[in-house]
């Protein structure tokens, strides 16, 4: 929580900023306050917000982003002074101290204190920080952007503050960045989404060595090899960097066994790919049709189906992409653009299959109709078109569950239990992913284009130590 900030009205502060479990910049109002923030903004820069209203944003835009750039967080003092010519009365809460605000300015000095919590009032408005400073005010190398756009334009590469993990969380010296297509429809602003903070260093996959933990976490994980999922999912800063902190759950341990490279991959597509064959329950001997098994998530579908035991049949969109298709998880591959591939599906489930992995739901719903059994579940995570027809009646008929996966908003229990499995596959040498050589950090801007472009191998960044 301490590297988030609070700032708006409360209740009562004397509640204690370690009851506040939902942190919030909202309630910002023209006046004095308004100094308070704008000072707030300079030593927040490129800190967390977690929940701000759209008034908060604007601020944070104008604020944070670009004016303060330059200013270091340990450099500046001006947030607190401009507290007090607000005419703020200031104190200082945290577990051993109720002091004053000298007693705040000199703790400040001391760069690396840790968390502090202050609370105060400004006239007739109460006012609550939480906030954590950088501990060494190191610096670290990263990509980032500022504004949404092409990648070529929008993505730089340079230093950016340090993180520090706070409680339950662990800082991660990263070695590997996974990109995925997320990642990418994030940074253009896809389907009109906009800037979630100020700053995103992107990318929510990555593998690395735990470097420090936050309080409550076990230090013995310090110098332990992980694979990290969700780094930049309700989160501003992810693995595209020298460092990036998660909670502790997701940073998952990697065995001796299980590449580096292999666990930069697993996050976005294999917890996407774990929900989509489990979400409606276990799998072994069923058949599960799995739909363009040569992309990132499916062909981990396909693997994570065939390791639970069910008879798992895959397609490609094109017959001349059949040589490409790895069998070894597979009882039949089907080409969509052959003669019949109803039948040819057919052929090898005559009852129906009882699951469909859908990666092109508008493009084969028609197809997965005459291919389901009664009962059978289209787990789907991607559309071409985003109003897709589909035949109601049949599917109805044959008591068709459609589920939408959404991966950044799965339960967190389903996400934990898919890390563990698809470490536990891996360790069992039951994934195969096909990975190109690692860009540098500085070809950031290539790997988004690869992606973007949809070749066949998954596409990393080398993070420098
Ligand atoms: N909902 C979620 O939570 C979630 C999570 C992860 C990914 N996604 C989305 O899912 C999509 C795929 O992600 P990915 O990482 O797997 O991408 P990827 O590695 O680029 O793979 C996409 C695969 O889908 C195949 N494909 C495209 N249209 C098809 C069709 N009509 N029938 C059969 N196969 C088809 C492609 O085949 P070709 O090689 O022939 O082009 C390719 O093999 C992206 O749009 C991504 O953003 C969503």
């Amino acid at each position: 929580m301490t590297d988030h900030l609070v700032v708006g009205s409360l209740p009562s502060w004397r509640d204690g900023p370690a009851k506040q479990s939902i942190l919030t910049f909202r309630d910002i109002t023209n006046g004095p306050e308004k100094n308070v923030l704008r000072g707030l903004g300079a030593l927040f820069a490129g800190w967390t917000v977690i929940e701000y209203d759209e008034q908060a944003r604007e601020f944070l835009s104008r604020a944070v982003h670009p004016r303060f750039d330059h200013l270091h967080p340990r450099l500046t003092y001006h947030p607190m002074l401009e507290l007090v010519t607000a005419g703020g009365r200031l104190g200082i809460a945290d577990p051993d101290h109720s002091v004053g605000f000298g007693y705040v300015c000199s703790r400040m000095r001391d760069i690396g204190l840790g968390r502090t919590f202050l609370t105060g009032q400004t006239l007739d408005r109460r006012v609550m920080v939480t906030w954590k400073l950088p501990a060494s005010g190191g610096s670290m190398r990263a990509v980032w952007y500022d504004e949404q756009g092409p990648a070529r334009v929008v993505l730089r590469v340079g230093e950016v503050p340090a993180l520090e993990p706070g409680p339950s969380e662990v800082r991660v010296r990263v070695r590997l960045s996974g990109v995925n297509p997320g990642d990418t429809k994030k940074r253009r602003g896809w389907l009109g989404s906009r800037m979630p903070f100020p700053r995103v260093i992107p990318h929510s996959d990555g593998a690395g060595i735990v470097e420090a933990v936050g309080e409550g976490v076990d230090p013995g994980r310090v110098g332990r090899r992980v694979w990290v999922y969700g780094a930049q999912s309700y989160r501003p800063f992810g693995t595209s960097a020298q460092l990036t902190v998660v909670p502790e759950h997701q940073a998952v341990e990697l065995p001796d066994d299980v590449s580096d490279e292999v666990g930069a991959c697993l996050g976005i597509p294999g917890i996407t790919a774990h929900r989509a064959v489990f979400a409606d329950g276990p799998v072994a001997g069923m058949t599960v049709l799995v739909h363009g098994v040569l992309g990132g998530v499916s062909a981990l579908a396909a693997q994570l189906a065939h390791w639970a035991g069910a008879t798992v049949i895959g397609t490609v969109r094109r017959e001349h992409d059949l040589g490409s298709v790895n069998r070894s998880a597979l009882a039949h591959a089907v080409a969509l653009d052959g003669r019949d591939p109803v039948a040819a599906i057919r052929a090898v489930a005559p009852e129906g299959v009882d699951r469909v992995v859908e990666v092109a739901f508008s493009d084969n719903v028609d197809l997965d109709a005459a291919v389901v059994k009664n009962q059978a579940v289209i787990a789907t995570f991607a559309t071409r078109r985003d109003r897709p027809d589909f035949p109601f009646w049949p599917m109805l008929f044959d008591n068709v569950v459609i589920r939408l996966l959404g991966s950044d908003d799965f339960p967190v229990e389903t996400k934990r239990q898919a890390a563990r499995d698809l470490t536990t596959a891996a360790h069992e040498g039951a994934l195969s992913i096909a990975i190109g050589d690692p860009l540098p950090l500085e070809r950031a801007a290539e790997a988004h284009d690869r992606v973007e472009a949809g070749g066949r191998e998954r596409v990393l960044l080398a993070i420098p130590d």
